[in-house]
């Protein structure tokens, strides 16, 4: 049980780590180049956080508002992150969006149409014009959907149930492939390649409540950092506004914001449509101070300002927490969100069947009648690795990175349905950014196999202990902690509390005692992603001990206001050893240098 081999070895040009939207679209991009592309999953294909984008992929196609494009999406977007954005992300992502969905509907997407035949653009929080294609409340995984089938039709390997332990590099440091084990037998097997694609998603599991399911334990970002990689921005977490509050056993699962794009609003416990009272300053100018205004929007967006719902989702999240505090709340601790009482039953069950579905029979609410209990949930990390925007490249030769576990793109704060639009555009650019890396004369050479021991070794230890921790206890108490000091606000007594406990429980996970044998083990599957959780939440600890300010999906209720000089940097941890356990650097760093045509264009949105 101690000891064990590696059983099985593959070779590839490019492998791909993790098969959800970014994934996906980087295998298809470095397929059509022609090299042999091998897309590694925890989980199972089809199943990926990308189907957590219900609402839909913004992109300025300007078929219901021929006003927008992609000028107007890009100071949205930069607006929506509070500057903290890499703007060349943000340009890219604006320009190219749209070309992207169309070529999403050739592949075979069925999106949702207007009278005259276009695809369907429904409104979102932070976007100035109705922008985002959309199935209905579906659409991430009709995206899912249409990539899996495109992928598996060129023909394309793919392991499922097979967790990445480490990357490993050659002996010019370059990353040279990954040693993972197979799930469902616990079996060891290493992968070789010429350039390696992280495309692992978020961390949301880190947090008591979350929209993310059981794969969000951040194994990409921590992947990256101990191969030697920077991570940024990793203090910036989003807290979607609206996810399930009751009952219990589904605190988190996600509310799309669809519903508020569609007509839906916030309501107290009083009855009071209590956005009006939280909009900030930078926002006033275009949000509705009256109903009737606000309203009056829905049916043409040049006859009001737009409804206070409809403010980015980091402003929402943090008004609903204030009611909540001020004991407005819901029965079960959350605030009210009405669509029943302000379109038909028929619409709401056209336009949102799933949270139709959902609400009936998880809720044994009838959403076409009743209002919602929703309250803020762990949904998205903005910070991840940093990259190159053009080619998607790391800092570590061979190693590329797309979708959430990349950061810079969306800033502080990122704007519903710029998520699907950014795995599109970034997945492409990641595919294309290891293909030309390895026509420009990459070669698959050995990997350190010291590596490989070393990560089996560590994988293994549990095994060696008669006594010791049991890993649900650590990840209960974990996501208990970072809930309550690491959440929706916090202060500096907080996150150095938090920072504290992250040691302790580093220490605990080191003294994990398994017993049983490696084949179906959840427990030892915990015990693997451990190190991957508490690494990301030293990162996000500590980046929201260093950011002294508020911006965006960082709150301090110390440093209410921003502060000049942190507008200017990132946060980045870096560390040397690449041993989870060791320690992590955190400096600042400062912001990619925006060209003047660009900076024009967000002063004229001011
Ligand atoms: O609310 C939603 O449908 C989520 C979309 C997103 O995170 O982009």
């Amino acid at each position: 049980m101690t000891t064990a081999t590696v059983t099985e070895h593959h070779d590839y040009d490019v492998l791909i780590i993790g098969a959800g939207g970014a994934g996906l679209r980087a295998a298809i991009e470095a397929k059509q180049r022609g090299l042999k592309v091998g897309i590694i999953t925890k989980s199972l294909l089809g199943k990926a956080h990308t189907v957590m984008a219900e609402g839909g992929m913004a992109a300025a196609m300007g078929n219901v508002y021929e006003e927008d494009n992609w000028q107007v999406h890009f100071r949205d977007t930069m607006r929506g992150g509070k500057y903290l954005n890499n703007y060349r992300m943000a340009e890219l992502h604006a320009k190219e969006s749209p070309e992207r969905v169309w070529e999403l509907e050739q592949w075979g997407a069925l999106f949702d149409r207007t009278p005259d035949g276009k695809i369907l653009q429904r409104d979102f929080g932070g976007h100035r014009y109705a922008r985002l294609a959309h199935v209905g409340d579906r659409t991430g995984l009709e995206l899912i959907r249409t990539l899996q089938q495109k992928v598996v039709s060129m023909g394309t390997d793919v392991f499922m149930e097979c967790k990445v332990l480490r990357l490993l590099h050659d002996a010019n440091g370059s990353v040279a492939g990954c040693v993972a084990y197979w799930r469902p037998s616990g079996e060891f097997v290493t992968f070789s390649a010429k350039a390696v694609v992280l495309a692992t998603g978020g961390v949301g599991k880190s947090w008591k409540f979350t929209s993310n399911s059981w794969e969000g334990t951040g194994d990409g970002h921590a992947m990256a950092l101990w191969a030697g990689a920077e991570l940024i921005d990793m203090e910036c977490i989003q807290f979607h506004p609206t996810g399930m509050v009751w009952p219990l056993s589904v605190r988190g699962i996600l509310v799309t914001e669809g519903v508020r794009g569609d007509g839906g609003v916030l309501r107290n416990s009083e009855g009071e449509r209590f956005m009006f009272n939280y909009v900030a300053d930078m926002f006033r100018a275009e949000t509705a101070d009256s109903e009737e205004e606000a309203d009056r929007w829905y049916d043409d967006h040049a006859a009001g300002r737009r409804p206070p719902e409809l403010l980015p989702r980091d402003e929402v999240a943090r008004a609903i927490n204030a009611e909540v505090k001020a004991g407005r709340g819901s029965p079960h601790g959350g605030v009210f969100l009405d669509i029943a009482s302000r379109r038909s039953a028929e619409f709401i069950r056209r336009r949102l069947p799933s949270m139709y579905h959902q609400f009936m029979e998880l809720a044994g609410v009838d959403i076409t009648r009743e209002a919602m209990e929703i309250g803020p949930t762990c949904h998205y990390i903005m910070g991840g690795v940093k990259v190159d925007a053009d080619s998607a490249a790391t800092k570590v030769k061979g190693l590329f990175a797309a979708g959430e576990v990349a950061g810079g793109m969306h800033g502080a704060n990122r704007l519903g349905g710029n998520s699907l639009s950014d795995l599109i555009v970034f997945g492409r650019r990641a595919g294309m950014g290891a293909a030309d890396y390895i026509e420009g004369g990459a070669t698959r050479g050995g990997f350190d196999q010291g590596e490989v021991d070393k990560a089996i070794a560590d994988a293994l230890a549990p095994f060696t202990r008669e006594k010791g921790e049991n890993p649900y206890d650590i990840q209960r108490d974990l996501q208990e902690m970072m809930q309550a000091n690491v959440g929706i606000i916090r202060n500096g007594a907080e996150v150095d509390a938090a920072i504290e406990a992250l040691e302790v429980l580093t220490e605990r996970a080191n003294n994990i005692a398994l017993s049983g044998g490696r084949q179906y083990n959840p427990g030892w599957n915990l015990a693997t992603d451990l190190p991957s959780m508490l690494t990301v939440s030293k990162c996000t600890a500590r980046g929201a001990r260093d950011r002294k300010e508020s911006r965006g999906g960082h709150t301090r209720e110390d440093f209410p206001g921003t502060d000049a000089q942190l507008a200017t940097v990132n946060i980045a941890h870096t560390t040397t050893s690449g041993d989870w356990r060791d320690a992590i650097t955190t400096t600042q760093i400062p912001l990619l240098a925006m060209p003047a045509d660009l900076k024009a264009l967000l002063e004229e949105g001011k």
